[in-house]
């Protein structure tokens, strides 16, 4: 028997086999366990923001990775800061059950100063993420910043351009990317399971107040009462956001981050981001990267009274690969009807072969059907529950999933992800600009500007 040896690892030990053994087997005992259990590498995050999102995230973080058959990474809270108060911070990590020991800070900045931070989690309303990822970059954290990765595409840039001068891993926190059905959906794709792809069709209209979207997003001041009770519910999409008093109002005060202008409200940057995310991972994602063709973009977009955009459609024209992809997203009416998954599919990815279908929520999907030309007409649905941690009162959201990839990219030294590249994210960026500029939607200066001002009040406070 010859003495080179082979690898594998199993989720929790490394053995090493001699070449020949044929298979292992329990009664066999045909190994050696050669080494210690590798430790998974741990990733100490600190989160910016304390607001619905950020509870949500937190929650995932502190779930146990092996309740997902993750063993080679985890995730510890080390510290929390509130532009508001040391208090809200303070009260914040009471609220998420997290560690006694992680810190609180009070403001932004002090929690870029902390050494024993390895990643920030931007999460703060996108009009600020420019500013807000800018400083911790500038402070040499690397950084996961919630979607809309920043309100222009110029500002994408300049982040990028900021990470890769200071060597610093940036991504944008697109969370349906790193499903495990997402996955699966680009395999399909890239494999020729439903042939060339020609066009998909992507929908995200939201009834936001529903009660279900409300246990998902934890959108402030309008949480439900079983909001922290109750485990995570699919979100009810059906139509119907305005106000019983007056048609075409929604429910959210002018202030509010869904619609205010100051904080680069509306339905694109914040819904319509998972519209496009379909488009761009099925039609541009999955383009041989020597060739890869961003779309010219068609877009409509009424106007909110507030000035932010309320109902938008893009179209997404790539020439070159003969396919055209649709995006759309409304605050004012629904994906489904009667909020039940039985409604049109959110998502359609259409090919020469078969057509596989994605009910929604499109941020959250549960499920996918494939639907071939040939064969015998049966449709292929495929259920992807996301799992849950009993330890933690059944939570799971499925955002953990982006976070391990944080976490084996800072482990193996990579910058970007190759889930959702940098240049992706600012085609993204460049497409959703370009569709607000036809919607003749305009944000203010102080959120547009790509001037890097540590000083901000965007990045001061929320006080
Ligand atoms: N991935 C997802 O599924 C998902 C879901 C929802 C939202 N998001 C994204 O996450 C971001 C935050 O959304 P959210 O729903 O968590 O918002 P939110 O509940 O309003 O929380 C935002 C937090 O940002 C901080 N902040 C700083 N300046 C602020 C200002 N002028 N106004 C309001 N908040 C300010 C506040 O925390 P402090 O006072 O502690 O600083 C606040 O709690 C947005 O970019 C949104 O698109 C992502």
């Amino acid at each position: 028997m010859g003495n080179k040896l082979q690898s594998f690892t199993n989720p929790k030990w490394t053995f090493s086999l001699p070449q020949e053994t044929p298979s292992y087997t329990h009664e066999q005992h045909a190994y050696t366990i050669e080494m210690a259990p590798e430790a998974p590498y741990t990733v100490k995050w600190g989160i910016m923001a304390t607001g619905g999102i950020a509870e949500t995230f937190c929650k995932d973080l502190l779930t146990d990775p092996a309740t997902r058959s993750v063993h080679d990474v985890k995730h510890q809270i080390v510290a929390v800061s509130s532009s508001s108060s040391v208090e809200r911070a303070a009260s914040f990590i009471k609220k998420i059950d997290g560690p006694a020991t992680a810190r609180a800070y009070g403001s932004y900045a002090e929690l870029v100063a902390d050494s024993d931070v390895d990643i920030i989690y931007v999460a703060t309303p996108h009009s600020h993420h420019f500013q807000n990822a800018m400083l911790a970059l500038e402070a040499g954290k690397n950084v996961l910043c919630e979607k809309a990765l920043t309100v222009t595409a110029s500002q994408a840039k300049k982040l990028v351009a900021k990470a890769m001068e200071k060597n610093l891993f940036f991504l944008e926190a697109m969370w349906t990317r790193y499903f495990p059905l997402s996955i699966k959906i680009r395999e399909l794709i890239s494999s020729g399971e439903i042939g060339t792809v020609y066009r998909t069709l992507g929908e995200f209209f939201a009834r936001l107040l529903s009660q279900n979207f409300l246990v998902h997003l934890r959108l402030p001041g309008l949480e439900s009462k079983d909001h922290d009770t109750n485990p995570p519910r699919p979100a009810d999409l059906s139509c119907n956001e305005n106000t019983p008093q007056a048609a075409g109002v929604v429910n959210f005060p002018d202030t509010h981050r869904m619609v205010s202008k100051d904080l680069a409200g509306g339905a694109l940057l914040d819904l319509g981001v998972y519209a496009l995310t379909w488009v761009f991972q099925t039609l541009y994602h999955v383009q041989p990267s020597a060739t890869k063709e961003a779309p010219r973009v068609l877009a409509a977009a009424n106007q909110y009274h507030t000035g932010v955009d309320e109902n938008t459609s893009v179209i997404c024209h790539f020439p070159d690969t003969r396919a055209i992809g649709v995006a759309t997203t409304s605050m004012l009416v629904g994906t489904s009807p009667h909020g039940e998954a039985t409604a049109a599919p959110a998502v359609r990815i259409q090919g020469s072969k078969g057509e596989i279908q994605v009910p929604h929520p499109a941020y959250r999907p549960l499920a996918y059907s494939v639907i071939r030309k040939e064969g015998d007409g049966d449709v292929e649905v495929v259920k992807c529950p996301i799992p849950t941690d009993p330890a933690r009162g059944n939570w799971g959201h499925g955002m953990f999933w982006e976070a391990d990839e944080c976490a084996r990219c800072l482990r193996d030294g990579k910058k970007q992800s190759s889930t959702l590249p940098w240049d992706e994210s600012i085609v993204i960026m460049q497409t959703m600009e370009e569709a607000l500029r036809q919607g003749g939607v305009e944000y203010p200066e102080l959120i547009t500007t790509d001037i890097y001002d540590a000083k901000s009040p965007l990045n001061t406070g929320n006080k």
